[in-house]
């Protein structure tokens, strides 16, 4: 087919298209939608790899088609089995050559029938594309319409004089790349299609086209006003707005002028909008008595930046936010409002309560849910070039401004500005308009900023990539009204708070990358957000794992992530980050980021009393939130109750008194505080838990380890000692410095000998410190003996002197470690160790003994930190207590097999099955995990459903163990979470 090459150029964006404005469904005075949407099974689709392949009569208003199949829009072609599915971060899937694509360019011809009644053509008809990626061609009944681009913005064509009344064709070409793709170089699966709805809007000869809705509001009075003002009428319409209540109740009616002549409501005592309360009028504005209606849901607020301070209606408000794409495993891009909404409850549900729609505009829909159901959004334009920074210009080093820097690209940047604010500012949620995403800075983005400023006046103005200069670019940030990084560390974020020389409110619209098993520092980020009120809070990377369902294997899903589909370039797992898994079950990480966004906090006092915080903007604590309390002596609950708490101001303190709490203070007894709603919401049931707080009362030991005295057997072996007692036989090798073997009654408790460990299977978030553990030699260990003795001790008992090293093939020696294994008379055996790092290794991933158990051992009873996996800084979701479970629930499948399970701060560990029991205690705390799988074939598998069974139960006795952290993109593990060097501890066996 021969086109014209606009999807080569970059000032020929939209033919034949009505100018954007703001998204709204009109009805007609029956109150019938004049909306139909055109999404459904019955589209008739065919696939062709390059554009000259698709037959000239593809237009023509009888083209048959006859080899087309039936598909669904909207859908992602790559979903259908069309093309390969591809992710790349940003590197471009294409040779960077602005504003040129390849000739071999994959595109999806789109067929389908609509009709129109005789009443529809007596006015006017349009057609509206939520989005389609990346441009299209369209048709109807043979005629050219016009073509459209930007894919996460909407296109809307007037088709008045194309339509006839009875059966009509669309036909639409969608081609892959244009010119556009050099600006949505977005880190995500690259799908193309009609992949959101398509509505067809039948309207009177005049309507309202486009209107801005703003609502002052006078803090000081205690006022407000909800002014409508027409900005584009087509026709002559009289047109008339009336406002009403929540409830229905109507307010007042007023009449609206030419363009720019509107009319404002005054409301005396305005119920206003937050994410904690999302309240909303509605406008009705009605064209010629009624011939068509227009509902326009309003949120009363004014979002202002004082002295550093972001603030709604005058309160300073925190993000306690998430990055969220759109992505499902089945539909690729195409979100339902089902899916959305399960989003956006498990969002309400976990404390979030802000959106950033990275990196484009999500569905307009989409919109209007989180303005009804109150989430703050940071509403992104289409705009991201990541990748052009490698494009090199000689002499440049750092290009990723190439395009924001070119004058040639100004009207592309600006039509994406346009876009995204004119569609959705008379949106309540949309708190801030973003620029775009990681496109360096420029005049493009610069100007962008402007105009932004000029077609919403209302709200704040954010970019990341303006925090450096680049290219000898010297960058004006003036329109940017907030300071926003992405990965800055904790003490980062503290220094920009406490320099007085900077003004505006520090954001991170990206923090805390969620990548596999993490994150661990999100407490540290809030304890500076909660300290600086310029510190308005973040964003978190990101809200769910993208992967491509592909079939499934034993029961499990099979995803499908970079590289999978045999693509180029890709970029793996990268983008399985997030903090659901791609069907939404959450993440252990979501738990634990709604445990640091908890809208209550707790500290102890003096005496019997608590210090309660609420942590809300808007809402008094004591009217929404119940709390239990209960004192417990390590997992033994001493008491409890429910708290009588009284009103709590957003943002204030109160003291309550806890019954018993002074008499309680000792070591390991906590109070622990849980929070629940008390009323049902939107979103969230009434008895909901919005958070924990365990308060430690003293120190948090291990346990107290006791002997019996009396005689046990010792003989020397040619490997070592077998030592007996009771019914107890444990061979001891000096090869392996410890157990080799344990039998009771003649049955086998280990499958293979006891062996001191430092290796985990490297999480994602190990990923960068990986390549040091392997090269250190962490993965491959081997004990060498240095001394082995046994000696009988005067009350009876038999201790095994060991001391080994550590080694590994081609390094010295890595680890000293000193073992004193002790067996008394009733065949329980304790060991007390230590180890010592030698000094030029990196630290280690954790440092312990792990034993490979008899499988039917599949029972497993703790007390520790649960019930969810936890580590030294990955645990503020999870309370200490006692946990049962079983050796297979406590995997944790991360689809990207790693490190996982473990539970931090245990004193106890029973393992039972098949009348075998092994009892572990901890002189100190300890971290333990138990799983049907070893570290290697964690480490091994590149998907969950490539792991191989170990046939064992493997327990990890660590004595340390690293921490999480995020530094699959975010900041390297801080030192006080990293393994220590110099490891010590004792534990205690009982095998019964
Ligand atoms: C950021 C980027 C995101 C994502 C993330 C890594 O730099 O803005 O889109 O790529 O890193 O997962
Ligand atoms: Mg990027």
């Amino acid at each position: 087919m021969n086109l014209p090459h606009w999807y080569e150029d970059q000032h020929t964006l939209h033919v034949g298209t009505m100018n954007p404005r703001a998204y709204y469904l009109p009805d007609d005075k029956s109150n019938n939608a004049s909306v139909e949407s055109l999404s459904g099974n019955d589209w008739r689709f065919a696939y062709y790899p390059r554009v000259c392949l698709v037959p000239e009569e593809f237009s023509e208003e009888n083209f048959e088609g006859s080899d087309y199949a039936d598909i669904p829009v909207p859908s992602c072609m790559q979903m259908l089995g069309y093309d390969l599915q591809q992710y790349t971060n940003f590197r471009y899937p294409i040779p960077v050559d602005p504003p040129f694509v390849p000739d071999i360019n994959p595109c999806g011809a789109y067929l389908k029938e609509f009709t129109l009644s005789k009443e529809d053509c007596l006015g006017r008809t349009f057609l509206y594309f939520e989005g389609v990626d990346s441009c299209f061609f369209l048709w109807i009944n043979g005629e050219q319409v016009g073509y459209s681009q930007v894919s996460h913005s909407p296109s809307e064509f007037e088709i008045t004089n194309f339509v006839h009344e009875g059966s009509n064709r669309m036909a639409v070409l969608v081609l892959k790349w244009c010119d556009g793709t050099y600006l949505e170089d977005q880190d995500k699966f690259r799908f193309s299609g009609i992949f959101r709805d398509v509505l067809l809007i039948k309207r009177p000869k005049g309507f309202l086209f486009d209107y801005s809705v703003t609502t002052p509001v006078d803090m000081a009075a205690g006022t407000a006003e909800i002014c409508v003002t027409p900005t584009v009428i087509e026709g002559n319409p009289i047109l008339f707005a009336r406002l009403f209540l929540a409830d229905g109740t109507f307010v007042e009616e007023g009449r609206l002028g030419k363009e720019g002549e509107g009319y404002c409501f005054h409301i005396s005592e305005p119920h206003l909008w937050n994410a904690e309360d999302p309240y909303l009028y509605t406008v009705e504005i009605v064209a010629d008595e009624g011939a068509e209606v227009i509902k326009q849901k309003v949120g009363v607020r004014r979002v202002d930046i004082e002295n550093g301070v972001f603030k709604i209606n005058g309160s300073p408000v925190t993000f306690r936010g998430v990055n969220r794409h759109d992505s499902h495993p089945e539909k690729g891009a195409t979100v339902t409002k089902e899916d959305a909404l399960l989003d956006l409850t498990l969002m309400k549900k976990h404390n979030i309560n802000a959106i950033r729609t990275s990196h484009y505009p999500n569905a307009p829909w989409f919109v209007e849910m989180c303005s009804e159901l109150g989430f703050y959004m940071i509403s992104e334009a289409d705009l991201e070039t990541h990748g052009i920074g490698d494009f090199r210009v000689p002499g440049v080093d750092d290009n990723i401004g190439y395009l924001s820097q070119n004058p040639d690209w100004l009207d592309s940047y600006l039509d994406r500005q346009e876009r995204n604010v004119l569609r959705d500012r008379n949106q309540a949620a949309p708190v801030m308009w973003s620029l775009g995403n990681e496109s360096g800075y420029g005049p493009n983005l610069e100007e962008g900023g402007r105009l932004c400023h000029r077609l919403d006046p209302t709200r704040p103005v954010h970019y990341e990539g303006a925090c450096r200069d680049t290219a000898g670019y010297h960058n004006d940030t003036s329109m940017l009204d907030v300071e926003s990084r992405m990965y800055a560390s904790p003490e980062w974020c503290r220094e920009y708070c406490e320099d007085r020389r900077f003004h505006k409110p520090l954001v991170l619209c990206e923090y805390s990358h969620c990548m596999g098993n993490g994150p661990g520092d999100v407490e540290d980020y809030w304890k500076e957000v909660l300290k600086y009120p310029n510190f308005a809070g973040g964003f978190l990377w990101e809200w769910c794992d993208h992967a491509c369902i592909a079939g499934e294997k034993d029961g499990k899903p099979v995803y499908h992530y970079g590289g999978d589909a045999g693509e180029e370039p890709n970029d793996g797992n990268f983008c399985m980050d997030g903090l659901v898994y791609p069907d939404r079950r959450p993440h252990t990480g979501l738990r634990e980021i709604a445990a640091c966004y908890r809208p209550l906090r707790a500290s102890l006092s003096e005496g019997d009393e608590v210090i309660l915080h609420n942590i809300m903007d808007f809402t008094d604590a004591g009217n929404v939130i119940q709390v239990e309390w209960k004192l417990s002596d390590s997992d033994v609950t001493i008491s409890s109750g429910t708290l009588d708490i009284p009103s709590i101001p957003p943002h204030a303190e109160v003291r309550v008194q806890v019954p018993g709490l002074a008499d309680a203070k000792g070591d390991n007894h906590y109070l622990t505080l849980t929070y629940t709603t008390k009323e049902e919401s939107a979103l969230v049931p009434a008895g909901h838990c919005v958070g924990v707080d365990q308060l430690p009362l003293g120190e948090e030991t291990g346990c107290v380890l006791s002997q019996e005295a009396g005689a046990v057997e010792l003989e020397e072996t040619a490997v070592g000692f077998t030592v007996r007692a009771a019914d107890v036989e444990i061979c001891f090798d000096r090869a392996f410095g410890g157990p080799v073997s344990v039998t009771k009654a003649g049955k086998d408790f280990f499958r293979a000998p006891l062996q001191y460990t430092v290796w985990r299977a490297p999480t994602d978030n190990d990923r960068n410190i990986r390549a040091d553990w392997e090269d250190a030699g962490y993965n491959r260990t081997m004990v060498k003996s240095r001394a082995f003795d046994a000696e009988m001790l005067s009350d009876g008992r038999v201790k095994i002197h060991s001391e080994a090293d550590l080694t590994a093939d081609y390094r010295m020696p890595l680890v000293h470690i000193k073992a004193d294994w002790t067996v008394d008379c009733t065949g329980s055996l304790t060991v007390e160790l230590e180890a010592h790092k030698t000094d030029i290794f990196p630290e280690f991933p954790r440092f312990g003994i792990v034993l490979t158990l008899p499988e039917t051992l599949c029972d497993c009873d703790y007390t520790g930190y649960g019930p969810d996996e936890s580590y030294i800084d990955k645990r503020h979701a999870s309370v200490f207590g006692r946990y049962t479970s079983t050796v297979e629930a406590m995997h944790e499948d991360y689809i990207f097999p790693q490190e996982n399970g473990s539970h931090w701060g245990c004193r106890q560990v029973v393992l039972s099955g098949n009348d075998n029991r092994l009892e572990v205690v901890g002189g100190e705390r300890f971290s333990m995990n138990v799983s049907p799988y070893t570290a290697e074939a964690l480490t091994e598998a590149d998907h969950n459903y490539e792991l191989v069974r170990s046939g064992s139960t493997v327990l990890h006795l660590d004595l340390t163990m690293s921490g999480v952290g995020s530094n699959s993109c975010g900041p390297e593990l801080a030192p006080e979470y990293r393994a220590t060097d110099d490891p010590k501890g004792s534990f205690q066996f009982r095998f019964l």
